[in-house]
């Protein structure tokens, strides 16, 4: 047989599996519901938000839904964003480090997604700044979906029948664009809103009821608060959290986040997966992240390195190690000479600091640790992960 018949046999095979049915692959083509669902975010006092959407946005985040979930934006055809952000685990992996088009693994544990609308910084070093400049990078990316050119990428969507209505919907005109694109999977992810956790719930009977900012660590004042439907479990827990702890130093604001942009290093020996230069925070601060459905999103940190959240807790409990770029809410003030406070602010606050205070340990007994857990348990939000909106359409039966 010669060369050229042999690739072409070859090529044809391979086509012909790819073609074959495969039911575990999900659906070729999506399955959209007749009326555009409403991605509308709804105003909310504990998000603050008021967002007022343009009618062309349920038919963007639509196109962005499609986009997501379709297998056709990588390079070869094996991955979409939702093959390793899972729905039903707050859109993380369930594994420490997910796999890309080739089977190669990622350079770092997947993040989840919830509320990025709010955030101003993504990735765990918050390289991005810019939701719809974010979502093209894992479609670049080599290991990730490894597209070269999104111009080659459009083309190739352009050929898809399911396409250019859906563009055509969004935008006016049929033809895919690398701006449609981008936008499209920006509005779907900007539409990802969690804000019904039993959390959020007592919260507003809350904020109701008092005048006190709910979100600022520094106002709250535990003995006033009683939290709708929390057991005393639950409310010792969001206490140890606001207070003791020191958590909500770090982990404030409506996603207990930080308010979406905040740094820290928080005395992980941190591996080669740990180094990173952007964000001007220090080389080894990560992004604080949302702590919305926390109990969901496991394995934690960077790289996936604890499997559950009491691994998390055994961390801040007694094993946060020393190093000249630890956060100084980490570190207890407490017995340290006063001379610190002649030191450049900048090495103060809010990272760094001087060797003269130690890692904090906070020695949890068990009693607290069953109340932080059962406190984090309260920010899963079930109506988020089952909401069909952000579901996957190549194989729900809408
Ligand atoms: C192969 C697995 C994989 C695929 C496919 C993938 N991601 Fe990710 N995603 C990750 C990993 C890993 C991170 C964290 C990377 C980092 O911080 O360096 C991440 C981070 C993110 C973040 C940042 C969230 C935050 O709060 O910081 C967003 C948003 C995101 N991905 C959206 C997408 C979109 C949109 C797509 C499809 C175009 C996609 N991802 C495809 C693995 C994946
Ligand atoms: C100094 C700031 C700071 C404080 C204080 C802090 N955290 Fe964190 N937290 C972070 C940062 C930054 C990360 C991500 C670190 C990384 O991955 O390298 C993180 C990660 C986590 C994670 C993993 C989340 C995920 O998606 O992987 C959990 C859970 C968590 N923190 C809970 C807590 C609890 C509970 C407390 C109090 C006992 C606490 N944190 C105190 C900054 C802080």
């Amino acid at each position: 047989m010669n060369i050229k018949l042999a690739i072409a046999i070859a090529l044809t095979t391979a086509t012909i599996i790819s073609c074959s049915p495969d039911p575990a692959a999900g659906l070729r083509s999506p399955v959209l519901p007749e009326a555009l669902l409403d991605y509308s975010i709804e105003a909310n006092s504990i998000l603050n938000i008021e967002l007022d959407q343009d009618p062309g946005w349920d038919a963007r985040a639509q196109l962005g839904r499609v986009l997501f979930y379709d297998r056709t934006l990588s390079q070869n055809g094996a991955v979409s964003c939702g093959s390793c952000h899972h729905q039903g685990h707050g859109f993380a992996e369930p594994i420490a480090l997910s796999k890309g088009l080739r089977q190669e693994l990622t350079a770092r544990n997947t993040s989840h997604i919830v509320n990025a609308a709010f955030q101003s910084s993504y990735f765990w070093d918050g390289r991005a700044t810019d939701l719809a400049e974010q979502v093209t990078m894992p479609l670049q990316n080599h290991v990730e979906m490894g597209i070269r050119d999104l111009d080659v990428l459009v083309d190739r969507l352009a050929q898809i029948d399911y396409y250019p209505p859906l563009f055509e919907q969004a935008y006016g005109s049929p033809q895919p664009n690398v701006e449609g694109l981008r936008e499209g999977l920006a509005t779907f992810l900007r539409s990802m809103v969690s804000q019904n956790s039993r959390m959020d719930q007592a919260a507003s009977v809350s904020m109701n009821n008092g005048p006190f900012s709910f979100w600022d660590p520094w106002t709250v004042t535990n003995d006033d608060i009683q939290l709708d439907g929390f057991s005393s479990l639950e409310q010792q827990g969001f206490e140890l959290f606001h207070g003791k702890m020191l958590c909500a130093s770090c982990h404030n604001g409506p996603s207990f986040n930080g308010w979406g942009g905040s740094f820290a290093d928080i005395g992980l020996d941190m591996g080669e997966l740990g180094q990173f230069s952007a964000g001007g925070w220090g080389a080894t601060a990560m992004k604080v992240p949302s702590l919305r459905n926390v109990a969901l999103t496991a394995p934690y940190m960077h790289d996936g390195r604890f499997a559950s959240l009491d691994d998390v807790l055994d961390h801040y409990s007694h094993g946060i190690l020393d190093s000249p770029t630890l956060d100084s809410r980490l570190r207890n003030w407490d017995n340290a000479s006063p001379f610190i406070f002649e030191e450049p602010f900048i090495d103060f606050f809010p990272f760094g600091g001087s060797a003269e205070a130690e890692p904090v340990r906070l020695n949890m007994t068990p009693g607290e640790r069953a109340a932080l857990l059962a406190f984090m348990g309260t920010l899963t939000d079930l109506d988020f992960v089952k909401d069909v909106r952000y579901s996957d359409p190549f194989t729900s039966s809408l």
